[in-house]
């Protein structure tokens, strides 16, 4: 085989598939030469006592099998480097010290293979160096793969510092407040860090494109920037990561976990802002576009209302409530949690009613004035019954102008508004109630756009618009 064609046949300098085919053995096969290598030192090394005397017809055929399959390590490591993906100054020093691996081997077999033996003052220091050149290529390969940052990321700190590394930094702390998420460091990098760096590191610098600082990512790869502030769509790096996943450009390539939609989201977002290098998410998003993305990025969306033990409701309310025509049960055996029906009683729903519900409101998650004669007017009461996570306002006539007081119900999951005479104003209070995942708006004044821009608003959203099938609302 012509090696001057195979390497110039592929299009744009890249080496043949054939090439990189065999390159991609080097990984594998680099075990071969350190395992009859390692052998070959420990026998030399213990034949000195009788116990292991056998040993010492072997160790010519451990030398030559360490230095044939060295000698094939190194071909397909060539071949690999021809891929042209890694850091050129630290594959210079794993390339030729790979080479010395295997010309020392080969001395180390040509010596045994004499009977003369090798003599005590050529043997150690032959035996040292194989040892030293092998832990010396093993490592520059494993920065060449890992990065050179990899081996010791976890070690104590006066390990590092003995290696010249800075301390560790802190990790980061869990975000447990939206308001305390730091855009870069809390969203940008940790993205880059599960998805990308492991080829775009110091060691792997793919495409010449480093993913680990804001100043890297800002400085872009072997063609020109990859984030332009304010502008996704001329983004190459987001461009990349919207690709259909069998395109080859997609990032991250090699069939490697793709982002997750809201990771594509939240990066979206970041370029869009600017690309900061720093930041509060929420002052960077005061018009909560990617509020609920984010939150639900963290884990934040989670409802940990429930989670939390409230007092015993006073008897006393929940026996007036109860003449007055409600139904209150208690929801869970552990906890005070309360529902409140009111879909039996036969009389309207008036405002000392409310004002006693607003009594338990600690209480309160689940309520139901399904075609009780609310009115809007009624709606600042149940607006204020902040733990709500159910509520039921179907068949009663209210509108927008009461809906409005409802905004400060940010635990509401599921919200009946069938039959009502609700419409637009809904794009005003909905978005705020960011773990809402369902809403009942069929029969009411709401027009399909409205619907749809609620869908885009609030993704986890399910809006039922037509009759429910389990319900019959
Ligand atoms: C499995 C390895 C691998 C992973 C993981 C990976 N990349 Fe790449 N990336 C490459 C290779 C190889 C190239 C060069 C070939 C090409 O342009 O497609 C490249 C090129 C790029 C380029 C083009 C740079 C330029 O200047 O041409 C961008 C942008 C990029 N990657 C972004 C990303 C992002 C963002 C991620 C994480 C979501 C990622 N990559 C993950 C291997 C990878």
């Amino acid at each position: 085989m012509n090696l001057e064609i195979l390497v110039n046949s592929g299009a744009f300098d890249r080496p043949s598939d054939v090439l990189i085919f065999f390159g991609r053995f080097h990984p594998l096969i680099v075990h071969l030469p350190i395992g009859f290598l390692v052998l070959a030192i420990i026998a030399q090394f213990s034949v000195r006592w009788p116990k292991f005397q056998p040993l010492d017809a072997y160790i010519y055929y451990l030398w030559g099998l360490g230095a044939l399959s060295a000698l094939a390590t190194v071909v397909c490591g060539y071949f690999l480097s021809l891929s042209g993906d890694y850091d050129e100054d630290t594959l210079f020093w794993h390339k030729w010290s790979g080479i010395a691996v295997f010309l020392f081997s080969l001395t180390c077999f040509y010596f045994t293979n004499k009977k003369s033996k090798l003599s005590y003052f050529t043997k150690w220091p032959l035996l040292i160096t194989v040892t030293g050149l092998l832990i010396y290529t093993g490592h520059l390969g494993g920065n060449l793969t890992h990065g050179s940052t990899y081996l010791l990321e976890y070690a104590p700190n006066p390990i590092r510092g003995l290696a010249g590394m800075p301390p560790k930094t802190k990790p980061r702390k869990k975000v447990i407040l939206l308001d305390s998420a730091d855009v870069f460091l809390d969203v940008v990098l940790p993205i880059m860090n599960s998805k990308c760096t492991s080829c775009h590191n110091d060691g792997k610098k793919k495409a010449d494109l480093l993913l680990t600082s804001h100043s890297s990512i800002m400085k872009g790869g072997e063609n020109g920037e990859v984030v332009i502030a304010g502008s996704p769509e001329a983004s190459e790096l987001f461009r990349r990561i919207i690709l259909p996943e069998n395109h080859d450009d997609f990032m991250p390539s090699e069939g490697k976990r793709p982002l997750s939609d809201e990771e594509v989201d939240l990066l979206e977002w970041w370029i869009m802002s600017g690309a900061p290098s720093k930041g509060f998410v929420t002052q960077l998003d005061p018009e909560k576009r990617i509020t609920a993305t984010a939150s639900s990025y963290f884990g934040l969306d989670k409802n940990n209302l429930l989670n939390k033990k409230v007092s015993y409701p006073d008897a006393a309310i929940v026996d007036s409530l109860r003449s007055q025509g409600f139904v209150i049960n208690r929801l869970m055996k552990d906890n005070n949690y309360l529902e409140a029906n009111y879909t039996l009683s036969e009389k309207a729903i008036e405002t000392l009613e409310l004002d006693l519900l607003l009594k338990l409101k600690e209480q309160l998650i689940w309520l139901n004035l399904g075609n009780s004669e609310v009115e809007d007017l009624h709606l600042e009461k149940i607006g204020q019954l902040e733990n709500l996570i159910k509520l039921d306002l179907s068949r009663n006539a209210i509108t927008d102008l009461g809906l409005k007081h409802l905004s400060k119900l940010t635990n509401l999951e599921y919200l009946n508004l069938y039959e009502s005479q609700v419409s637009e104003g809904l794009l005003e209070v909905i978005p705020k109630m960011t773990r809402l995942q369902k809403i009942y708006l069929w029969k009411t004044k709401v027009q399909d756009t409205t619907i749809e821009q609620l869908s885009t608003m609030n993704k986890n959203l399910f809006v039922v618009f037509e009759r429910d099938e389990v319900t019959g609302n």
